[in-house]
């Protein structure tokens, strides 16, 4: 019986239905702030045409952003597109490491600083373009060494460590896909990313420092690879960081200051085809099973160098900061490959926004003199929460231009964001994009856009989105629909790894023809777009994507489990968290204890990120007649709404013992 239940198809019901809360909320905000004359007139970007130029001719746009990058052979196409596959600039071979690092520093800027970095503990180092060059060409040859060839992929879980950007430069300079993973995913979550991208190297550290404590890697990396269960790998690579005692296997391991310092500088740039790929980075999707998405070198790298320097209007002596972590595409794309790219000075930090205080990233902005700050709406809402007295101890006048990123950012942080950090003076970028698009798609472009505090404001030049009901059909002003891409961009996703029905069926089907990102989105009066939240079941957490399923999935391989529904709730800081309902197998005895061993378990099996705010125990869970899971009304009863309509349950008695049991059983 209870074995049938675990095996049960968990079908939901989704849609843009679940946000008419956040419309009613969004649609009261009208406040706009034009550019001023001063940011205007000095902006990279402060032609109107531009909207008009590249929708007449997209292609045309395109090539000439790609044009600014240097190619070792020219591309013969512009675009082949073969719904739902896209080539870009085929024919033109480039090599991204080339674009990021030689050519500035054969333009003379090899002494410019390329990273201000800074370890949580506080100590610092001064990265400059050559500096990394020659740091990216020892590790490139240190690969070599370890038999990482063109087309080998190599995986990277690291902390924010000047090696960092260094293996991932290392791997685009001789062709060789990286696959990041982001250094709080679990042993489980690597090896199933190690062993879907067939990755030959591990690239890892002893450890991080977080919140002054150390946080083990290269342990998580052993437990991954154990027992032979990642048969590609042949090596670890171990950089230093904390110190702290690891076993290394031999003839597998070996240290990065063993094998990196002492290599040979000569190490040339290979060129790669602009299709090829340079690079995988999983994210969730509504199945158990993340996706490998494939970006390629020359599209990718010309949209996110083009969109950097429109965005964020970067000019030579600007110093930016984005505050995110390398392992997301955050980091891929606007802490290496777009501001190395424009040969942009940045800043990298290690650590928690709150260690030792909620100074430290006020400290950070003033001691570098940070212009363009890049962060999420998580992270505004938790200073917002310490108070803005931590930044009023700092001098943050240098700031010139603010981004949010991940999530909407309500009005109210907006403006908090923009009162206390940008001084009523710098313009908030709120950029909308994924994984999937590589790099921003919906921004705001600083010297021209006038800003509506919580919209992401109007597609950039170049990309074509619209807004639009089930059967595909535009929505008016103010009425929710489905966000879509119409027409294909440079840096879009090539496919999921290794699967081309799975990336047929989620991006492409819904709209045939057109690019489904899973948002649910709405134009106000004045053609501005206020995004909605996921209509998948995709929780945002954070600005990070977490699949429901994945945690319900990781819920019931605990032995107790018999069945688990997981849903996001509302959360003042994380924007929403995960909530579990669990049923237990016949038996098994509640207890809050046993509460928190399946949030620990989901810790494990996951990664921290994932561990749900609660756990709920129900003696069931609501079922419509045909078996689904109701999760609409789960996320009525964890947020302690009144129920809706309830009708279409099997059991109606069951919705008011679910009740009770999570209004006496809810575990903090
Ligand atoms: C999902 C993508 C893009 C890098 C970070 C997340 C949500 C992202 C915004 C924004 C509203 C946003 C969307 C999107 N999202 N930025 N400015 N306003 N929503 O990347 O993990 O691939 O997640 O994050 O729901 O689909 P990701």
């Amino acid at each position: 019986m209870r074995d049938e239940k675990r095996m049960a198809p968990v079908e939901r019901e989704s849609g843009p239905g679940g946000t008419s809360q956040a419309i009613e909320a969004l649609s009261t905000e009208d406040r706009h702030f034009p550019p001023s004359e001063a940011f205007r007139a000095q902006a990279n970007v402060a032609d109107p045409d531009v909207y008009a130029r590249a929708a007449a001719d997209p292609e045309g746009y395109w090539a000439e952003q790609a044009s600014q990058l240097d190619w070792f052979a020219p591309w013969q196409t512009v675009l082949d597109w073969q719904p739902p596959f896209a080539r870009w600039f085929d024919g033109g071979r480039l090599n991204v490491a080339h674009n990021c690092l030689d050519r500035h520093v054969a333009n003379g800027l090899g002494d410019k600083v390329a990273y201000y970095w800074e370890g949580e503990p506080g100590d610092r180092k001064v990265i400059t373009f050559s500096g990394l060059l020659d740091d990216v060409r020892r590790c490139a040859n240190a690969l070599k060494a370890l038999g990482v060839g063109k087309g080998d992929r190599v995986a990277i879980y690291l902390p924010m460590i000047v090696e960092f950007p260094v293996a991932v430069l290392a791997c685009a300079r001789i062709g060789a896909p990286h696959t990041v993973v982001f250094g709080g995913f679990s042993a489980d979550s690597l090896r199933d990313r190690i062993n879907d991208a067939g990755a030959k190297v591990v690239i890892t550290a002893d450890g991080g420092y977080r919140r002054g404590k150390t946080v083990a890697l290269k342990p998580q990396v052993d437990a991954a690879l154990a027992d032979g269960a990642c048969p590609s790998v042949r090596h670890v690579l171990v950089a230093n960081r904390t110190g702290d005692a690891v076993g290394m296997v031999a003839d597998r391991d070996v240290w990065w200051d063993d094998l990196v310092p002492g290599q040979e500088l000569d190490c040339p740039a290979e060129p790669m085809e602009s299709e090829d790929l340079l690079y995988l980075l999983y994210t969730s999707g509504t199945t158990a099973k993340p996706k490998g998405i494939v970006h390629t070198t020359g599209g990718y790298l010309t949209g996110v160098a083009s969109t950097f320097r429109s965005v964020f209007d970067i000019k030579p002596d600007d110093v930016y900061w984005c505050a995110a972590d390398i392992g997301w595409v955050t980091g891929h794309s606007y802490i290496v490959y777009g501001p190395l790219a424009n040969g942009t000075t940045g800043v990298l930090y290690e650590g928690a926004p709150d260690f030792p205080d909620p100074a430290r990233w006020w400290e950070i902005v003033e001691r570098y003199r940070v212009t363009v700050l890049y962060a999420a709406p998580t992270a505004i809402r938790a200073h917002m929460k310490w108070g803005a007295q931590f930044a009023q101890k700092h001098d943050l006048s240098s700031l010139r231009l603010l981004g949010s990123v991940g999530e909407p950012i309500n009005p109210e942080a907006w403006i908090w964001y923009h009162h206390h950090i940008g001084g009523d003076r710098a313009p908030i970028v709120d950029t909308w994009w994924q994984t999937e698009t590589g790099a921003i798609m919906i921004s705001p472009l600083p010297g021209i856009t006038d800003l509506k505090p919580g919209s992401s404001t109007i597609a950039l030049p170049g990309i074509d989105a619209a807004i639009v009901d089930e059967a595909g059909k535009p929505v008016g002003p103010n009425e929710g629909g489905y966000l879509v891409i119409n027409k294909p961009w440079p840096s879009m996703l090539r496919g999921i790894y290794g699967d081309d029905k799975r990336y047929r069926e989620t991006y492409w089907s819904r709209f045939p023809g057109r690019y489904f990102p899973g948002d649910g989105a709405r134009y106000d009066g004045d053609g501005y777009t206020w995004l909605l939240g996921r209509v998948d079941d995709v929780m945002n957490v954070s600005g990070h994507r977490l699949s429901t399923t994945e945690i319900e999935s990781a819920l019931v391989s605990h032995e107790l489990v018999a069945e688990a529904a997981v849903v996001g709730v509302s959360d003042p800081i994380s924007g929403e968290a995960p909530v579990a309902f669990v049923t237990l197998r016949d038996g098994s005895a509640v207890s809050k204890e046993l509460g928190e061993t399946l949030r620990q378990h989901v810790a494990l099996k996951i990664g921290a990120i994932a561990r749900p705010k609660s756990v709920m125990f129900t003696p069931d869970l609501p079922k419509t007649r045909s078996g689904k899971i109701m999760r609409r009304l789960l996320r009525d009863i964890a947020a302690d709404r009144p129920l809706g309509d309830t009708t279409t349950l099997a059991d109606a008695g069951v919705v008011d013992l679910i009740r009770d049991a999570s209004r006496s059983g809810k575990e903090e």
